[in-house]
């Protein structure tokens, strides 16, 4: 089922973590409501072969390549996106991915600042980056990147367990400070997804066993995040702010 939101239509969307996975489907799913979007991460090829796919869609999508832990290069890529599509009016700051196990007393001291740096300074840094644009015109719908490791204990490294715990509070944290300038930012918590990495990384066996332990019986599809990045992000959602939604196949522990 394709639902349309009309207001999400010549919106400008800026996606982090855009070159695969989550964020590569999220910013198709933009470009099929017809938003402009431009796609952020490091690896150049991939980007291209994004935006390649989203423009013989009919779509209208640029790259912008970019490391999210460095603050000068996304004040780049806010000049080239605003001279290229207008400010950004959808933010989704979706780049991340360390969560792959590590016992705690190996976590290394650098380890360590590298995920909270990857996963909840790069949040800070980008909402910092497009934040101010958004004030300024009172509107905005900005989205974060949580986890489900972030809700509840988990098998990923603490450094990301807790780093996902803070992306949902910084977006509730955050809600109340912008909510009066008609700004929205929610969290998006996924368990289990089923991308490219993880369908090539995790032998079936064990994709079935992960599956078995969400009640709907099955990973999560990158569409299923997507669809609840449009709908958030839309006017559909204009009540909602400082939530984390579980996207999670039921599979949920806390609230
Ligand atoms: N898959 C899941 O089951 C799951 C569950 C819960 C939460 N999440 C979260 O969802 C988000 C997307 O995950 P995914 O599974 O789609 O991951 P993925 O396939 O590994 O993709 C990660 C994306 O983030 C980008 N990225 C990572 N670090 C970056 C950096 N420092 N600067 C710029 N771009 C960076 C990568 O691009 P480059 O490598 O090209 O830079 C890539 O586009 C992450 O925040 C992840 O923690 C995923």
């Amino acid at each position: 089922m394709v639902v349309t939101y009309s207001d999400l239509r010549s919106k400008t969307v800026l996606v982090t973590g855009g070159s695969r996975g989550i964020g590569a489907q999220t910013a198709r799913a933009f470009a099929a409501q017809g938003a402009r979007v431009c796609v952020v991460a490091r690896d150049r090829s991939a980007l291209d072969t994004v935006v390649a796919g989203i423009t013989s869609a009919g779509g209208a999508a640029i790259a912008a390549t970019a490391d999210v832990t460095d603050a000068a290069a996304l004040v780049r890529v806010r000049e080239q996106v605003e001279a290229e599509l207008g400010a950004v009016d959808v933010l989704g700051a979706f780049a991340g991915g360390q969560g792959a196990p590590v016992p705690t007393v190996e976590l290394t001291e650098e380890r360590w600042r590298e995920v909270l740096d990857a996963e909840l300074t790069s949040t800070f840094l980008t909402i910092q980056t497009f934040l101010p644009s958004m004030l300024e015109r009172r509107a905005g719908s900005i989205l974060t990147m949580s986890s489900s490791a972030g809700r509840q204990p988990s098998q990923a490294n603490l450094a990301y367990g807790v780093a996902k715990a803070g992306v949902g509070m910084l977006t509730r944290t955050l809600a109340a400070e912008i909510g009066p300038y008609g700004v929205r930012i929610n969290a998006i918590a996924p368990s289990s997804i089923r991308t490219e990495k993880v369908a090539a990384r995790m032998p079936p066996a064990v994709q079935e066993q992960v599956a078995a332990m969400h009640p709907l019986h099955r990973l999560g599809t990158t569409d299923d995040v997507a669809q609840v990045a449009l709908f958030l992000a839309s006017d559909a959602a204009g009540w909602l702010t400082g939530l984390t939604i579980d996207v999670a196949g039921g599979r949920i522990t806390s609230s």
